[in-house]
């Protein structure tokens, strides 16, 4: 099967894009040791693959996902390096397929010997209900991404900035590209435990809202779009007002941000 979706040259696409993606994090310095996840629903471009299921290891899911019965996603491995990932996709990450009633799915894209150390990302509960949620609300956004964007995470560390409308109001200050391309601003996660079902509940709020970036505080941001290269942009451009906030206190000034007049006029621009 493995090499099935190797020739599938869409899903040989997108398995590309997440690698690219992959360096691109280690390069960032946002992925440390395992640090970070991806997963993409591949359902559109190989919904018509036959398989017989019970040739590959089940697993079974806390809950069920209601609107991913069926579906293929590819996704990455817990505890697997996103430097290794880069390099060799397919043993860093798999593709797994759910059954018809969303309640286990199976590695489908895996050679046997290599199962036992492998496991989809601790994350999963996160992933799966975002997806969930983006197939129920009919939206065209395919992947989510998960890393750990030191800026943005460093913000967190700050208690004026645990709230959603201060971090905003300053990220969207910094650059003017932060308020054209993220106009809705972060939805904010108050610390949860990592890989809990607590947290995939509190996140999917902030997507059910229309963010399309979900803070962690002190710990991550999760990102959504059409592509993972989208869902990247996202975390990249916010994380760049981040960091140009911290250049300047870092040289001493407090700095000053967009006032609300050049904001209208972006909006006015821009977003109309
Ligand atoms: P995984 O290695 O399980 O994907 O976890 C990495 C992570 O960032 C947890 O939040
Ligand atoms: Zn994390």
């Amino acid at each position: 099967m493995n090499d099935f979706f190797q020739e599938n040259k869409k899903v040989a696409k997108v398995i590309h894009e997440v690698a690219d993606l992959a360096n691109y994090l280690w390069q960032k310095g946002w992925a440390e040791r395992n640090a970070g996840n991806i997963s993409v629903n591949l359902s559109d471009i190989i919904e018509d693959v036959d398989l017989d299921l019970d040739n590959y290891p089940k697993f079974e899911l806390a809950q069920p996902y209601p609107a991913l019965g069926n579906k293929f996603f590819f996704v990455t491995g817990t505890g697997k390096r996103m430097r290794d990932l880069a390099q060799n996709p397919m043993k860093n990450a798999c593709i797994i397929k759910l059954n018809k009633k969303a309640d286990s799915y199976h590695i489908i894209s895996m050679k046997k010997r290599n199962l036992y150390n492998f496991r989809p990302t601790s994350e999963l509960p996160t992933h799966l209900l975002v997806h969930n949620q983006l197939v129920e609300s009919g939206s065209t956004k395919r992947a989510v991404v998960h890393t750990h964007p030191n800026e943005l995470v460093a913000m967190t560390q700050i208690p004026k900035f645990q709230n959603a409308e201060t971090l905003n109001k300053t990220l969207w200050g910094m650059h003017p590209e932060a308020f054209v391309f993220v106009p809705r601003g972060v939805f904010m996660v108050p610390y949860i435990l990592p890989g809990s079902h607590k947290i995939a509940d509190a996140t999917v709020v902030g997507f059910e809202q229309g963010h399309e970036v979900v803070i962690w505080e002190k710990h991550g941001a999760f990102a959504i779009g059409d592509t993972v290269s989208d869902a990247f942009d996202m975390i990249d451009i916010l994380s760049k007002s981040a960091r140009i906030w911290f250049m300047a206190k870092q040289s001493g000034f407090e700095p000053e941000g967009l006032n609300e007049e050049q904001l209208l006029e972006l909006k006015d621009a821009f977003l109309k």
